[in-house]
């Protein structure tokens, strides 16, 4: 069966230093206690190997925000989905909407991404989800789907077995703005059936899919508590224990 996960993402924020530190009181934080979920950070590249070398990975599992799309080489300021793995750290977030608006990439380019991070073990965790105008739109729907098909149908049954999917409504980012528990379903319960038109019923049912977008120790049980809603990809009230812990515990 899916698994439930609560994954942090500290986006760019935190000195190694501060990183360090957080990783390290969550990390205490959770020793001892019985959670009913996975709990992921995912923090920047130049953080991963300090922090993965100084918590238990096995409580907590580290994620870089991003891989290149290229195996390596001459591409100045880059960081492969090889060199994220040999750091310790097991996931990759791919697809953040920051990533597509602020760096262009398309769905193309993520394809290329995911290949390589299953490449290298690393589980990616892939975010697809609309902006205002399209939710306004009403196309939102088709807008996620598409997101889906392009960038992840070409897999194999196998390796599509090994993705998270994160839905993020941009609208919801940063904004304070949650979408309700019941627009999350919805859309969850959307991309649930993709899957399982494509790979089956089995490899939909395994699937964890995360909500992303605004939320916080108040919203997270009443998310949670959909039936499709397999967890949260938290962005700013991961950036403390005092924030984040209460989301871990809304399971
Ligand atoms: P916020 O939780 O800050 O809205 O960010 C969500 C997000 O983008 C996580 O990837």
């Amino acid at each position: 069966m899916r698994k439930n996960i609560v994954a942090g993402n500290w986006k760019m924020n935190k000195t190694l230093q501060e990183g360090l530190a957080l990783a390290k009181e969550l990390d205490a934080a959770l020793k001892g206690r019985t959670v009913n979920c996975d709990v992921i950070i995912g923090t920047p590249f130049i953080h991963l190997a300090s922090i993965a070398a100084a918590i238990d990975t096995t409580r907590i599992g580290v994620a870089a925000e991003n891989c290149a799309d290229k195996e390596s080489g001459a591409y100045t300021g880059e960081v492969s989905a090889t060199m994220v793995a040999s750091t310790g750290a097991r996931y990759v977030i791919i697809g953040h909407s920051e990533r597509r608006a602020y760096y262009h990439e398309t769905s193309p380019i993520l394809m290329e991404k995911v290949k390589l991070a299953l490449a290298n073990g690393l589980t990616p965790i892939f975010c697809v989800g609309e902006v205002l105008a399209e939710r306004e739109a009403g196309t939102h729907f088709e807008v996620v789907a598409r997101q889906v098909e392009e960038a992840l149908f070409g897999l194999k049954k196998e390796d599509f077995g090994k993705i998270v999917l994160a839905y993020e409504p941009v609208w919801a980012i940063g904004t304070g703005r949650t979408a309700t528990a019941d627009q999350a379903q919805e859309m969850h319960a959307h991309i649930r059936q993709i899957v399982a038109a494509r790979y089956g019923e089995e490899v939909a049912a395994d699937c964890s899919i995360l909500y992303g977008g605004s939320c916080n120790g108040e919203n997270a049980k009443e998310l949670f508590s959909r039936p499709d809603v397999d967890g949260g990809l938290i962005g700013g009230a991961s950036l403390s224990v005092e924030k984040f812990m209460p989301i871990i515990e809304a399971f």
